[in-house]
């Protein structure tokens, strides 16, 4: 086991984790894959399970690896083992580590490839490549922007190389001044686009889309992704946000810190999805059209509206920013790792991750032309990057995160850890220990098809199960009764 030389960096200033985490948090996932995937999953049902899944899982997962971080002052890998040691377990749990870590590649492997889009639609607004298109028009420009692998890879290389370029200069530079104009000028972007869509005549119709609960209409499989794009989107068990937290630091409130970044993000992404869903019902666009639904709907309205030429840039701009703050948080768990324990430069770690990572996007970015047809049970391999960290690593990782904290690690660690109050504390570990893993779990359970669980009709039964669970699991672990009195 190394430890780090010198002392380990720390954010420059007060807001500096805040907007660091808000940036990994709020990104292509709010703002391109949020409407999407709701398209896709049928609305309403859809977005109620996924605010359910930030509630009582995202956030307690949140500040569980905030305090790993902290407290293990290194990436997912050595944080864990150290604060696993710490209480005197196995270090074998330091896998849960690895699996975050190599998450957070597989997805930065998809992940250029969507902000080359955005890159792309930069150049296309800026050259005025999108003027005059209707809707038709706007379903081929997006066909042929991916068909051709060239142009695709040029745009998915330069976000390797910006990404890269960013993370080798080091946490601090840039990330938090970027981000703190960004984010403000995102959201008066997007209320732009509603005030625009108020009028565009599909209002009311995206509105009902979006917060009618229709239990029906859901899906294991919808119940599936709103679980995993909670972790998507708060960047959670992918090594961003426990790497974040070991620069922390050691006085912040975890709490506080996890809310204010979870309510931005959940805010964006609501504002995405109001921003989106009119243009799409306007225009007679399908809400389930996929991974295109963005670059398809947004230009019709920049072209629709005053100014919307200077808007259209701007929004590109910003998304590509917002894809940035998110790219570089999702390398830093392995740049860290790299740099504490092969003892080379923050520079050719950087460099060194970026060669690999450009090698395994390009293959993504083939999904769209060259290798649309190499399939594996009907994915291409963008399709597969997605699915296993989103459906599976994200959602496992953060189980195995929540019962190591609420079960397995001594309870003075993340009681120091935290600083909460009693009841707080004890709030927090009922969510981590309880509510979290078997919300995670019935969710699996009903995706592997084991039972099928109705949430419309089963919510009594679920409060039982879960005070069932409780009282066993508070009668065999005696030590929440200390926690408790402590
Ligand atoms: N949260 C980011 C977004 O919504 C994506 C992300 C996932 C970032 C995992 C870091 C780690 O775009």
């Amino acid at each position: 086991m190394t430890t780090p030389q010198q002392p380990r960096a720390q954010w420059l200033g007060r807001w500096g984790f805040v907007l660091a985490a808000t940036g990994s948090a709020v990104g292509l996932g709010n703002i391109w894959k949020f409407p999407y995937i709701t398209g896709e999953h049928g609305g309403g049902a859809f977005v109620l399970v996924y605010l359910a899944c930030i509630l009582a899982v995202g956030v307690p997962v949140m500040m569980t690896e905030i305090a790993f971080g902290r407290r293990g002052r290194g990436s997912p890998i050595d944080a864990v083992r150290r604060v696993v040691t710490e209480s005197g377990r196995s270090p074998l749990w330091s896998l849960l580590g690895w699996m975050a870590m190599l998450a957070g590649f597989m997805i930065l492997s998809f992940y250029v490839v969507v902000a080359g889009w955005s890159f792309s639609y930069l150049w296309k607004m800026v050259t005025g490549q999108l003027a005059g298109s209707n809707v038709d028009d706007m379903v081929a420009i997006f066909a042929a922007n991916n068909a051709n692998p060239f142009n695709l890879g040029f745009w998915s290389t330069l976000v390797t190389l910006l990404t890269m370029l960013i993370v080798g200069k080091g946490v601090q530079a840039g990330i938090e001044r970027s981000v703190s104009w960004m984010m403000p000028g995102m959201v008066i972007m997007l209320l732009i686009l509603i005030g625009y869509g108020m009028f565009s005549g599909g209002f009311g119709e995206a509105w009902r889309f979006l917060f009618s609960f229709n239990a029906g209409s859901l899906t294991s499989d919808g119940m599936l992704a709103a679980l995993g794009h909670a972790f998507f989107t708060l960047s959670l068990a992918s090594g961003a946000i426990l790497t974040y937290g070991s620069y922390l630091p050691s006085r912040t409130s975890i709490a506080r810190t996890t809310f204010s970044v979870a309510v931005a993000d959940t805010l964006v992404a609501l504002m995405a999805g109001l921003a989106i869903f009119p243009i799409i019902f306007a225009n007679g666009l399908n809400p389930g059209e996929g991974p295109g639904l963005l670059f398809m709907s947004l230009p019709l309205a920049f072209q629709a509206m005053p100014l919307g030429t200077l808007f259209g840039i701007l929004f590109f701009v910003m998304l590509s920013m917002a894809a940035l703050t998110s790219s570089i948080s999702m390398v830093e768990a392995t740049v860290s790792w790299l740099v504490d324990n092969k003892g080379i430069s923050r520079r050719t770690a950087a460099w060194g991750t970026g060669i690999v990572l450009w090698l395994i996007s390009t293959l993504a970015m083939l999904s769209f032309n060259l290798g649309a047809d190499w399939t594996l049970a009907g994915r291409h391999f963008f399709d597969w990057l997605d699915y296993l960290t989103s459906r599976w690593m994200m959602p496992l990782g953060g189980l195995g995160m929540a019962l190591l904290a609420g079960f397995v690690l001594k309870s003075e660690s993340f009681r120091e850890e935290l600083g909460l109050a009693p009841h707080w504390h004890a709030l927090w570990l009922f969510m981590v220990r309880y509510v979290s893993p078997l919300g995670i779990l019935v969710i699996f359970v009903d995706a592997l098809g084991i039972a099928r669980v109705e949430f419309g009709m089963h919510w009594p039964w679920l409060l039982l199960l879960l005070a069932l669970v409780t009282l066993a699991g508070e009668i065999l672990s005696p030590r929440l009764r200390r926690t408790l009195a402590g």
